[in-house]
């Protein structure tokens, strides 16, 4: 194996000789006049709507009176008056009402105080949509290019623009505003969500809307310039929590498709900014190494599910503990996976429990530190695109420590796979989760123990029985009812483990990651051909069965799904063909079986009747 060591000089001359030193200016203006001014900024950052949306007396009056079937539809809501007139109405209000205001009366003071839900938003057609976009021209059968092509019409379906009214008047709404359309998920998820965006902005590029892809990265780089990191999704009342950090990636896949480098370059400031703040606001030490976790810096309960998480802090006797309580469940909707056994830490130590024994801050979670190795890495790559290689090599140096704490903390030899591990407890938790499988993604390991990593992997999955499940790798194998476990299958985690069988490169896991990118198209495609939708999750145990479970509906829609599916139709589209279901688990399992028994009834009688007209 050469010493990449070596190959730094030769690299960074080439990429000196091929890149001229220009910092021009491709950011918007929105973007690039305050490129300086983030770590200023960041400090005094305070949205005046989140007096009426984050926390606060009229957050609580309101939510606790449980007006709306979702608590999600009474922050979506915009005001009438500003957020300042309205607090003082409310206290008037509540001042009238003794403080003890009735259901009826808080109902009719939000219909007189608040406007409907989602209006800051209009629908968008986005105006880079082509309609044959090349990938179709790489998908054989023509069941599965009719579908790549219903999957880019809903594109247009997703397209979301601001109405003026936000940039003007932003106080009296809970959407951050921000400079361009976007795609959102759907259903319930009317605004743009973090990491749902890389799955929907990879989708994009495949469909060769590259502007819209490319405004959509710019929206979430000025809201590092105005916030100092990017909250879960794009509404004030997310803003003491992240997700996973994957703008690194969205940035690293639009100049990996349109070979823009110098939107690498110009983006460098804002992803290192972005990176220090994770590294920073989220480490804790484990086995004496620094890794990260998530966190949540925001008070009181969440603000889109205030009265659910006042109940489950209900068997919580001290302000201080229910606080506790909602920072755990608050951290674990940064990790994206809410909720989940995953979190769950109980008396003894184990995964078994409720939503009460939730203690995200305390389990080191292997996806967040790979993810957070990818973006040093990335960092790296672009600061050698710029010539600067000092940075290159700072960013290169940090990389390597985060690949050695994941070694020396999260790597598993017993299990032969990473694991989360427990700070309370002081042991890695050995529960198969899809995450577990990350590292295989970004190559966050010792490339030089490839071979030993693949077999490790691959007898870790044996042993979990990941192969049998017919509608995809469940999240988690425990049946919690929460929606992140047991038999939810979800589309960004089922690409995170199938990339990573790829990316590892080995025969065997390459052989699983095709058999599995296979079924899961076939899978995905059989719910869309039963019920023409596309879902946010999926059920393992049934071949094209959709998920539930957790704390709302179904949704359809939906972004990061139809994200995967396209990538996937691109890259297997040639190779699978509908009629030849070799994987297709239980359904054509039972189509043969009563084959092979419709084959043996009939030969026994043809048997009987020859053996009858003959030989009698
Ligand atoms: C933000 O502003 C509101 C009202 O202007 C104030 O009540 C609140 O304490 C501020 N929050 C922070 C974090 O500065
Ligand atoms: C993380 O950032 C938030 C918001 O800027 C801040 O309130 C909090 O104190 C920080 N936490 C740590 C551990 O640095
Ligand atoms: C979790 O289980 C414990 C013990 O059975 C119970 O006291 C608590 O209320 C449960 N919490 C939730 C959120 O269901
Ligand atoms: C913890 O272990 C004890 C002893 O085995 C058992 O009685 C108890 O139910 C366990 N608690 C949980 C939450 O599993
Ligand atoms: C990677 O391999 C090298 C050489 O075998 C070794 O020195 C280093 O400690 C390994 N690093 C990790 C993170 O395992």
């Amino acid at each position: 194996m050469i010493n990449i060591n070596v190959l730094y000089p030769i690299i960074l001359c080439c990429c000196l000789a091929a890149v001229p030193q220009v910092r021009a200016k491709h950011l918007p203006e929105y973007v690039a006049e305050s490129a300086n001014a983030i770590d200023k900024e960041v400090e005094t950052y305070n949205f005046t709507s989140c007096q009426i949306y984050c926390y606060g007396p009229l957050l609580h009056t309101v939510q606790m009176a449980k007006l709306f079937p979702d608590s999600k539809t009474f922050v979506d809501m915009k005001l009438k008056a500003s957020p300042e007139k309205t607090m003082e109405l409310f206290e008037a209000f509540m001042a009238s009402k003794n403080n003890a205001p009735t259901n009826d009366e808080i109902r009719k003071f939000v219909n007189d105080n608040f406007g409907d839900k989602g209006t800051e938003l209009e629908v968008w057609s986005p105006t880079d949509w082509v309609e044959n976009p090349a990938f179709l021209n790489l998908v054989n059968d023509p069941d599965l290019k009719q579908w790549g092509m219903d999957l880019n019409n809903i594109w247009k379906e997703l397209g979301r623009k601001m109405k003026d009214d936000v940039h003007k008047n932003p106080e009296y709404y809970s959407i951050i505003p921000v400079p361009n359309p976007v795609i959102v998920p759907g259903g319930r998820f009317i605004e743009f969500y973090y990491w749902d965006s890389y799955w929907i902005i990879r989708g994009l590029l495949y469909c060769e809307m590259r502007n819209t892809a490319r405004g959509m990265i710019e929206n979430l780089m000025s809201i590092v310039q105005r916030i100092g990191f990017i909250p879960n999704g794009g509404r004030v009342y997310y803003w003491g929590r992240s997700q996973p950090p994957l703008l690194a990636g969205m940035v690293k896949s639009y100049v990996d498709f349109t070979k823009d480098d110098r939107f690498a370059i110009n983006a460098l400031e804002i992803l290192e900014h972005e990176f220090e703040y994770f590294i920073n606001n989220h480490s804790v030490q484990a086995k004496g190494h620094d890794l990260a976790v998530y966190r949540d810096s925001s008070k009181g309960p969440r603000p889109e599910s205030y009265s659910e998480d006042v109940e489950t802090a209900e068997s919580f006797h001290t302000d201080e503990a229910k606080e506790d309580h909602y920072s755990e469940l608050k951290s674990a909707a940064e990790s994206g996976m809410d909720f989940s056994s995953r979190w769950y830490i109980n008396e003894n130590g184990t995964n078994i429990g409720n939503l009460s024994d939730a203690k995200t801050r305390s389990i080191v979670p292997v996806d967040l530190n790979a993810i957070l190795y990818w973006n040093a890495k990335i960092i790296a790559e672009f600061h050698a695109k710029a010539g600067n290689v000092d940075k290159m090599a700072e960013y290169e140096t940090k990389a390597q420590k985060i690949k050695e704490a994941i070694q020396a903390v999260l790597w598993n030899e017993e299990a032969g796979c990473w694991l989360d591990y427990d700070l309370i407890n002081e042991k890695p938790r050995d529960y198969f989760v899809t995450s577990n499988l990350a590292p295989l993604w970004v190559k966050a390991y010792n490339i030089s123990d490839t071979d030993k990593i693949s077999a490790s992997v691959l007898s870790y999955i044996e042993k979990n029985k990941l192969d049998t499940f017919p509608g995809g790798v469940p999240n988690t194998l425990y049946h919690t009812g929460e929606q992140w476990d047991f038999p939810n299958v979800w589309a960004p985690l089922q690409y995170i483990v199938i990339e990573g069988l790829d990316n590892i490169g080995t025969p065997e896991a390459q052989k699983l990651s095709k058999s599995w990118g296979h079924r899961w198209v076939k899978s995905n495609f059989a719910a869309y051909r039963d019920s023409r939708a596309m879902f946010e999750k999926y059920d393992a145990e049934k071949f094209g069965g959709h998920g539930g479970g957790g704390e709302y509906g179904v949704q359809k829609g939906f972004g990061w799904t139809n994200g995967v599916i396209i990538e996937w139709l691109a890259k297997y589209g040639h190779e699978i063909s509908l009629s030849n279901t070799g994987a297709a688990g239980p359904n054509s399992r039972f189509v043969s079986l009563l084959g092979v028994t419709a084959i043996a009834l009939i030969g026994a009688f043809a048997g009987r009747f020859i053996w009858r007209t003959w030989f009698k």
